[in-house]
């Protein structure tokens, strides 16, 4: 019997695995979106109960984040992660969301991202100060522990590091642990005494307690440390003037330093991989920073004339964006292409495929910085055949934080240090919350002065 509808579905692939789609994807889910855009610009797809729906055309995508957006909230792993952000920017929506956005936003405003820009740079050299000649080094752990401290530190200072050390350890098992999460049935598996329900409500528990203490003190010290978390305390709201809970600027705090830390680290760290395999882009990266830095430490306004530095970050996202995809829920019916797209169904875009279509980038597979020359982000961003921070009103609002802290610390560490990849490391990809290298990157590094 044919399925009601059914004739209206966009094209998608056959599967005969027991689990369908959904055992695709979790199996190699990079390389399933990969066969569905073969197919065409819209497709369709089953995880389990849920009808879905991938996008890969600049045009629909545009609809889905900015033209229609208000048709659409989050999808399923981003309302399974309230389990722990609660009502954070990256989890709330509609009005709440708004409200809270436009509160956080002064503490991304350019004066501010150039204050933490000074932590940035200090927190790099004291990475490359423990580094030592022709050691070889996890660089995927080395880039997630200094990008933890640069969040830690713009967000609650020098002097709580113990804590933001904490806060840390418990923030990684809290990402190991955030797959589970996203399992069919999690809501329920949650609830049973099962050691993955135990550790993630005891790293949960960790965060909390640091995350509290931290906000009492500076509420009763009252002082202003002109970090982040001082903004969260002080933002208020434009029409009631209202503060935040102790348990918003929890949420709000939490988020942060989520989506604040593993995404910038697992850019850098695919930064360094890409560099060690195309020494003529190193050998280039390298001049200009010698050029325009001549030994000293880089500072915010050395920014703007480290472009090809900016080129490589710009390139190295688009290999390997660290949000590989973007997902909502259709809270109304609408339509893509034609194809009618009933209320309730998931919609995915993903930032990795159409980042290397053949249609919008000449020879995609190959890392070529000098392309942005050709073609800046910002364009390339509006057209959406970039975008690694995504689009509308729920754009990355930590991008600006992200491309000085990317500059920076490769600026640092690149001045002093050339990686080299070890000859025994194998390359793939985990496509979990972030894109990340599937056996870590074990490198070589040796000093270049
Ligand atoms: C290379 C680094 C980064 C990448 C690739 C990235 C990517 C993204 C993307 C694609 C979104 C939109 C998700 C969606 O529409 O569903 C997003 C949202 C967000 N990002 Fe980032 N991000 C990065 C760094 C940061 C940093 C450094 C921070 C904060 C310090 C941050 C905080 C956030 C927050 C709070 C949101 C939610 C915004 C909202 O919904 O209003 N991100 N990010």
């Amino acid at each position: 019997m044919a399925i009601k509808g059914a004739e209206k579905l966009p094209p998608s692939v056959r599967t005969d695995l027991i689990g369908g789609h959904f055992r695709s994807f979790r199996k190699d889910a990079t390389g399933f979106l990969e066969r569905l855009s073969k197919l065409g610009d819209v497709t369709s797809f089953r995880l389990g109960p849920q009808q879905a729906y991938f996008l890969n055309d600049p045009e629909l995508i545009r609809d889905l984040l900015v033209v229609n957006a208000h048709k659409f909230k989050k999808g399923r792993a981003l309302q399974r992660a309230k389990t722990l952000l609660g009502e954070g920017l990256l989890t709330s929506e509609g009005e709440f969301h708004l409200r809270q956005r436009r509160m956080i936003q002064p503490a991304f405003h350019r004066a501010q991202i150039a204050d933490y820009s000074r932590s940035m740079v200090e927190l790099a050299e004291e990475t490359s100060d423990n580094w030592r000649d022709r050691e070889t080094l996890d660089i995927d752990r080395e880039m997630m522990h200094l990008t933890l401290r640069i969040v830690g530190k713009t967000l609650f200072s020098a002097n709580v590091e113990d804590d933001a050390d904490a806060v840390g350890k418990a923030m990684t098992s809290m990402t190991t642990l955030f797959n589970f999460l996203l399992l069919p049935f999690s809501e329920w598996l949650q609830k049973l005494p099962l050691p993955h329900s135990k550790r993630f409500k005891s790293a949960r528990g960790t965060l909390d307690s640091v995350i509290y203490a931290i906000i009492n003190d500076r509420r009763r010290s009252g002082e202003n440390k002109g970090d982040l978390l001082s903004m969260l305390l002080n933002a208020q709201d434009e029409d009631d003037g209202s503060v935040m809970t102790d348990e918003q600027v929890r949420d709000e705090a939490l988020t942060l330093f989520l989506a604040g830390h593993e995404t910038t680290a697992n850019l850098l760290t695919f930064t360094w991989y890409v560099l060690s395999q195309n020494p003529d882009a190193e050998a280039k990266l390298h001049e200009e920073i010698d050029r325009v830095l001549n030994g000293r430490s880089p500072t915010f306004e050395d920014i703007s004339k480290l472009t090809y530095c900016e080129h490589v970050i710009a390139e190295s996202m688009r290999l390997y964006p660290p949000a590989w995809a973007i997902g909502r829920l259709a809270t109304e019916d609408h339509e893509f292409g034609g194809f009618p797209v009933e209320k309730g169904s998931l919609i995915l875009i993903s930032p990795y495929i159409t980042h290397r279509d053949k249609r919008f980038w000449s020879e995609p597979e190959v890392f070529r910085p000098e392309r942005w020359e050709m073609q800046s982000v910002k364009v390339a961003g509006q057209r959406y055949i970039y975008f690694p921070f995504g689009g509308g009103i729920r754009r990355c609002i930590g991008e600006g934080f992200a491309w000085t802290e990317g500059i920076l610390l490769l600026a640092t560490l690149a001045g002093k240090w050339k990686l080299e990849l070890d000859p025994g490391q194998k390359i793939a990809l985990q496509p979990m919350i972030t894109l990340r290298p599937k056996y870590g990157m074990r490198m070589k590094i040796r000093s270049r002065i």
